[in-house]
């Protein structure tokens, strides 16, 4: 169930366009890939892009966790060649760490030119694998949180806003 209001849309846009204007400097000449974690990342993606003022290219990967002690494994890979490529991965959220580190890691072994990441949300209290998180919308207590693309169980991910939900998935 729904609880409070974390975010509001103009609060989520303005901190979108600082990331996008951060961003945009950074990677001035370097024709990044933004590659985003599908599906919760997609709403934040698209704002993003569009507030980046430089040339870039854009691709979703999909991962699922198939179980506790196996890892991780790409159900959708990337579209391009990530080799030489400056890769900027994003995600909605960053919980305990290991899904970017996996993607990390298989990005690194095929030789991408550079690897940042950028999250919209960051919980650190629940953090496994630790890394270097080079652009972060807001910092998150430790609730679980649905909207602007996150979900509980499928739904809530149309909403606008940013909202705490009152329990965490099974
Ligand atoms: P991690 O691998 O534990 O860091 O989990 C990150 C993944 O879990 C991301 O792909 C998120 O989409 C998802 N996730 C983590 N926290 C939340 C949340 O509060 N709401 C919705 N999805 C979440
Ligand atoms: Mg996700």
């Amino acid at each position: 169930m729904i609880q409070e209001q974390l975010f509001d849309e103009a609060a989520i846009a303005a901190r979108v366009r600082e990331l996008g204007a951060a961003i945009s400097k950074d990677y001035a000449g370097k024709n990044p890939m933004i590659l985003g974690v599908l599906t919760s990342s997609a709403v934040f993606v698209g704002d993003l892009t569009r507030s980046i003022e430089i040339p870039c290219e854009f691709d979703f990967i999909a991962l699922s966790r198939y179980s506790d002690t196996e890892g991780i494994r790409f159900i959708k890979d990337t579209t391009a060649s990530v080799e030489g490529r400056h890769i900027l991965l994003v995600e909605d959220t960053i919980d305990t760490g290991l899904t970017l580190q996996y993607v990390l890691k298989t990005l690194r072994e095929r030789q991408a030119a550079s690897v940042e990441i950028c999250t919209l949300l960051d919980r650190k209290q629940r953090r496994i694998a630790g890394m270097d998180v080079k652009y972060r919308g807001f910092e998150i207590p430790d609730v679980f949180v649905v909207g602007y693309g996150l979900d509980y169980q499928g739904r809530y991910r149309e909403l606008p806003a940013l909202y705490s939900h009152g329990s965490w998935p099974k």
